[in-house]
């Protein structure tokens, strides 16, 4: 293989490609699906609020724009989808696992009920989902699976003592699904974008560094998808930085943050 060929098997032309969204409501995973639809993809939507799935889909016909409202934190909601989407298109060439939520915890605020709601979306959710489509995927012999995680994976932020906790599970599973799918032929994306503009991030009350829109972030994703690439991060002149920070020892990456965010 050349040195830098693409980590991950091309996936078909987007009007050739079949796409299950899980988190494709609102937010990246509702720009990336209208993004998909327009190049012509057919996409399956999911999310749990199906009115606003419906107005994703608006304007394309339900042969291309599939959808499957679930909660994702129920396997057997997601493998009766799983049975529906696959068995409609006849397969699938792309899962991408967008669905997550946040909240802001510090450490004299950690209840842990809270901890483990946000866990049971943010890690167990994409396990699930991840769980409930690799049968399919790895009788198939092709297609692949795209994990949403986030930055605030790379190292501790202030702030972030659970949401951080839950994306570095994800930007690990993630790194070990690829080693044991990819010699199968199938494909692993790992995205992990900076700040975008979304209902998730709209209860931010700080001032967000290099924030983009949803549909920046959706075009940073298929960029990244049609390029192969495993890690897909985005906007780069935050992401990597960020990634500099990641190989500095604790005593440095400490005493910086806490100079960049007074915390
Ligand atoms: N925005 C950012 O700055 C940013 C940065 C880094 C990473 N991310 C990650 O990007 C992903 C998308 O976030 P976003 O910013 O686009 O936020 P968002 O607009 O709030 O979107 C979250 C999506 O997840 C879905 N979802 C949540 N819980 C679900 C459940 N139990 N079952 C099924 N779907 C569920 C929501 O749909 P329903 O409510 O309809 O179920 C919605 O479609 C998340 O994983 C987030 O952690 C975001």
């Amino acid at each position: 293989m050349p040195l830098f060929a693409p980590l991950n098997p091309p996936l078909p032309p987007w009007p050739d490609a079949r796409v299950w969204i899980i988190g494709a409501s609102t937010g990246i995973g509702a720009a990336t699906a209208k993004k998909l639809l327009a190049a012509g993809a057919r996409v399956a939507l999911s999310a749990r609020q199906k009115d606003k799935l419906r107005e994703v889909a608006r304007g394309f016909p339900a042969t291309q724009a599939l959808i499957e409202p679930l909660d994702f934190t129920d396997a057997e909601a997601l493998a009766r989808a799983q049975r529906r989407i696959f068995g409609a298109w006849g397969g699938c060439d792309l899962v991408l696992i967008v669905a997550g939520t946040h909240k802001e915890v510090r450490a004299w605020e950690l209840i842990a009920a809270d901890a483990d709601a946000l866990l049971k979306v943010n890690l167990n959710g994409p396990l699930a989902a991840t769980a409930a489509v690799l049968p399919a995927l790895l009788a198939q012999g092709n297609g692949a699976i795209g994990l949403v995680s986030s930055v605030a994976g790379y190292r501790g932020l202030p702030k972030a003592l659970v949401y951080g906790a839950s994306k570095a599970g994800l930007i690990n599973f993630a790194e070990t699904l690829y080693m044991d799918l990819r010699p199968r032929g199938l494909g692993v994306y790992l995205i992990n974008p900076g700040f975008v503009k979304t209902p998730l991030t709209d209860k931010n009350e700080f001032k967000m560094p290099a924030l983009i829109t949803a549909e920046e972030a959706a075009d940073d994703i298929l960029a990244g998808l049609r390029a192969g690439a495993f890690e897909i991060h985005f906007p780069r002149r935050f992401t990597c930085p960020l990634k500099l920070l990641r190989i500095l020892p604790y005593r440095a990456y400490f005493a910086l943050i806490h100079r960049m965010t007074g915390l």
